[in-house]
């Protein structure tokens, strides 16, 4: 090391940004069980691939005794590094420091990031422990919030963002996750609310702990605010890097293509009995993903929210794909409010980032009631409609059985531009299931039947007979094939390759108005 008098000062300054709040506060937040924003960005990036930007930044303000306590870096540690070999731009607020809060600097070395990552297309993690809004800067902290917001807006659907909430996360400190495209949570050590138990307290009446008022299970199961739980620090930042495994560096590219180890011709026999002789009989979806897609990896996101569909990435001969997929096992795979909402946000995330979509259909129909209805199950079915109709990546879809009504036309069918639509011998594809339809258009046959139970059995087995099959999709080229469900992952697979090249675009506009 020379001993140069500039190099020392260097030196001695380059320690100081590395100290945080101090040795107090940084146990203080081991003794928590959480790391530090630095020790997060050790384990969460390639080793030594981190480059820090800003380290010698320190805040501006003169007021609340604040200009005792320059600390170098201010509240965020900056920069960029590497994930896989893959360059990411990273942001990690350290709680250390005024409580990881928001001031005018911390805002500067986050929308400094950004503007890198916009400019080289490249996806933007944000690793957030924050008590938001630094109060002690006022609306200059407001300010860099709203600085921050606009350049997510800029960046969305141009380089993926993604979210860790790392430990408490008030006020403004969660709007801007929430702009991001995926929300990550530690179970039982991280929050999100924008009024925290004292102001709800205080407002409402209402007594809650920060779990029940905002952490992961709730935001993971209730809220759907996040996509996606783990059990610890490691684990989060673990799954990101899985996640940016399947997504491109930004929305001009195609995602990255792995080699398959598993065969793209493999036949799994046991798909051919997987869908129950009796049609009110459930089965498990996840189980078909697993038995199509490469070596079983399914990523799924926002697994506890709305599990009557299941969506996630996956690889199928390498390639990666977005899995859309009713699940029979919950609510018979209805499309509720919470689905629908869950389902359109993931399409339009595929779509911005050219993630081909298989839609695995097994539905019965829109869920029905006074409850669903006045909460606006219009508005929502409409979203995954539009996003499905909006979407040009390619399109599969499979009708492992039901294909009911409305539900019939949004999960990718031919009608909104489905590239490939095929179908299982046990697909029901109708305007409405046998029991329903029979006792609306046999009402007047029914009510004067000698025997109406025995009448109906009938009027059903005839209807299931002529409409409840593939074959009159078939027959109208609505369904391109009905094929042997063995077949399924070698027929997607040619199909996804067949449709490497295509091209599809949406007439020229502003942009559309989804009914948000
Ligand atoms: C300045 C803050 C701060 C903040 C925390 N600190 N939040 N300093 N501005 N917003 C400081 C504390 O004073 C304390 O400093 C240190 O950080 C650690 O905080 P603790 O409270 O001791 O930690 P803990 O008990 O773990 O509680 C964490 C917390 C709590 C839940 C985040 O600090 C909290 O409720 N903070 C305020 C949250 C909030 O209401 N933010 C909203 C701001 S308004 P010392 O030196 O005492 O250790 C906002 C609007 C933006 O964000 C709107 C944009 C749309």
């Amino acid at each position: 090391m020379s001993n140069r008098p500039t190099i020392e000062e260097l030196n001695r300054r380059r320690a100081e940004t590395l100290q945080g709040g101090g040795q107090d506060r940084v146990e203080a937040q081991h003794k928590q069980g959480r790391l530090t924003a630095r020790e997060r960005l050790d384990l969460f990036l390639d080793k030594g691939s981190f480059r820090e930007l800003d380290a010698f930044v320190k805040h501006r303000t003169y007021a609340f005794g604040l200009e005792n306590q320059q600390i170098a870096s201010d509240s965020v540690v900056t920069g960029w590094g590497t994930v896989d070999g893959r360059l990411v731009y990273v942001f990690s607020q350290d709680f250390t420091v005024f409580g990881g809060s928001l001031g005018e600097v911390h805002a500067e070395k986050i929308i400094k990031v950004m503007e890198m990552a916009l400019k080289n297309g490249a996806p933007v993690i944000g690793l957030n422990d924050s008590g938001g809004a630094r109060i002690q800067e006022g609306v200059v902290s407001l300010g860099g919030y709203a600085d921050i917001f606009l350049r997510n807006t800029m960046a969305s659907g141009v380089i993926p963002q993604i979210s860790a909430i790392m430990g408490p996360c008030a006020g403004g400190a969660v709007y801007s996750p929430a702009l991001t495209d995926f929300i990550f949570m530690v179970r039982n050590s991280s929050y999100m609310f924008v009024t925290g138990p004292e102001v709800v307290k205080s407002v409402t009446h209402e007594e809650v702990s920060f779990e029940d008022l905002g952490g992961a299970s709730v935001h993971a199961s209730q809220s759907g605010v996040c996509h996606v739980v783990a059990d610890s620090e490691a684990d989060t930042l673990f799954l990101i890097r899985k996640l940016l495994s399947y997504l491109p560096q930004n929305n001009l590219e195609d995602p990255p293509f792995r080699p398959a180890k598993d065969n793209p011709l493999r036949r799994d026999e046991a798909l051919d009995d997987i869908v129950p002789d009796d049609p009110s009989k459930p089965y498990d979806i996840k189980e078909v993903i697993r038995m199509l897609v490469d070596e079983g990896a399914f990523f799924e996101i926002h697994e506890q929210f709305a599990q009557n569909i299941v969506v996630g990435f996956a690889r199928m001969g390498g390639h990666a794909v977005g899995v859309i997929a009713n699940q029979p096992m919950v609510l018979a795979g209805v499309l509720d409010i919470d689905a629908s909402e869950k389902a359109a946000r993931f399409v339009r995330f595929c779509d911005s980032f050219n993630i081909p979509l298989l839609t695995l259909v097994d539905v019965p129909g829109f869920m029905p009631g006074t409850a669903q209805e006045h909460s606006g199950i219009i508005r929502a079915g409409a979203k995954l409609l539009y996003a499905y109709c909006e979407a040009t990546v390619p399109k599969l879809t499979v009708v492992t059985r039901k294909a009911y009504g409305g539900a019939y036309d949004v999960m990718s069918s031919k009608h909104i531009r489905g590239d490939i639509n095929l179908a299982w011998p046990t697909a029901e594809i109708a305007v409405m299931g046998p029991d329903g339809a029979v006792n609306i258009i046999f009402r007047k046959e029914l009510a004067k039947a000698k025997d109406p139970d025995k009448k109906k059995t009938e009027l059903v087995a005839q209807y299931r007979e002529q409409f409840a099959n593939p074959y009159v999709a078939a027959g109208r080229g609505y369904i391109d094939d009905v094929i042997q469900p063995r077949d399924t992952r070698p027929r997607l697979i040619n199909a996804l390759e067949m449709l490497t090249n295509k091209r599809d675009t949406n007439p020229a506009k502003k942009h559309g108005n989804i009914p948000l």
